[in-house]
């Protein structure tokens, strides 16, 4: 099963802009690339999904599978799955989530999964991301910013992952804030602090373009070395 998990140091770093990235270019070259967000909270899209990320992946992958496989847990409040579950009085099966994400697998070539928030977003009371990660056996990729505290936020998400025997195969720094780290530092120093790869250094984009962003991403990075 060949599947490539896409998390990030926090909310907000560029997940979906990195996993929409990679799913173009996936489809571009001509595989075929199924998208899961296990797990959204947030302001409920009016039409077509219900999360706003799921509608970007699926628009790059260009597939059409169904909500409840893609999304099996949205919840319209912008917390943690483990918080909101708390408040509406769901139970969150991670079977289910895990049921999903084979079933995707059989139908397509490779699945890429988007986190939510960071490694350690609560999901149950002793499960968070990091384990979902563990559960799925997926590929990782730590999506970074160039922001201040950048160092720190990615030196305990590579720790915890090391931890937890996770195979990351590597990070992306994102420089949607321009005023942050000077990248070439960063990617010097990240590289030796967490004894892995900067795969790609992506630009800040005044007006952010999904086939512009892909393309940084793919003459970076040789995407096929990240999925197996
Ligand atoms: N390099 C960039 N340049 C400019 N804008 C960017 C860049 N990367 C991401 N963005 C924008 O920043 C916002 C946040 O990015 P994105 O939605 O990918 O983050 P995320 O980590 O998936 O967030 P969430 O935790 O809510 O899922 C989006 O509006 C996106 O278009
Ligand atoms: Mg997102």
């Amino acid at each position: 099963m060949k599947s490539l998990f896409v998390t990030a140091t926090d909310t907000d770093i560029g997940k979906t802009s990195v996993c929409a990235g990679i799913a173009h270019s996936l489809k571009k070259s001509g595989i075929d690339v199924g998208i899961m967000k296990p797990f959204a909270c947030g302001v409920k899209q009016k039409t077509g999904f219900s999360s706003k990320d799921l509608s970007i992946l699926s628009n790059a992958a260009n597939v059409c599978d169904p909500e409840e496989f893609v999304n099996p847990f949205f919840f319209p409040i912008p917390t943690s799955p483990y918080t909101a579950a708390k408040n509406l009085g769901v139970k969150i099966d991670i079977k289910h989530v895990t049921k999903c994400f084979r079933k995707l697998n059989k139908i397509h070539d490779i699945i890429l999964v988007e986190g939510i928030g960071g490694i350690m977003t609560p999901i149950l009371k002793d499960y968070a991301i990091i384990d979902l990660i563990k559960d799925l056996n997926a590929n990782t990729i730590i999506v970074t910013s160039s922001k201040m505290g950048t160092m720190n936020h990615t030196i305990m998400t590579c720790n915890m992952c090391k931890n937890m025997k996770i195979p990351v195969k590597g990070l992306i720094i994102n420089n949607f804030d321009s005023t942050g780290y000077p990248i070439s530092e960063l990617e010097r120093d990240l590289s030796v602090l967490t004894n892995l790869p900067v795969l790609c250094s992506l630009p800040h984009l005044t007006k952010f373009n999904l086939a512009d962003f892909s393309e940084m991403i793919t003459s970076q990075v040789d995407i096929s070395t990240l999925i197996n």
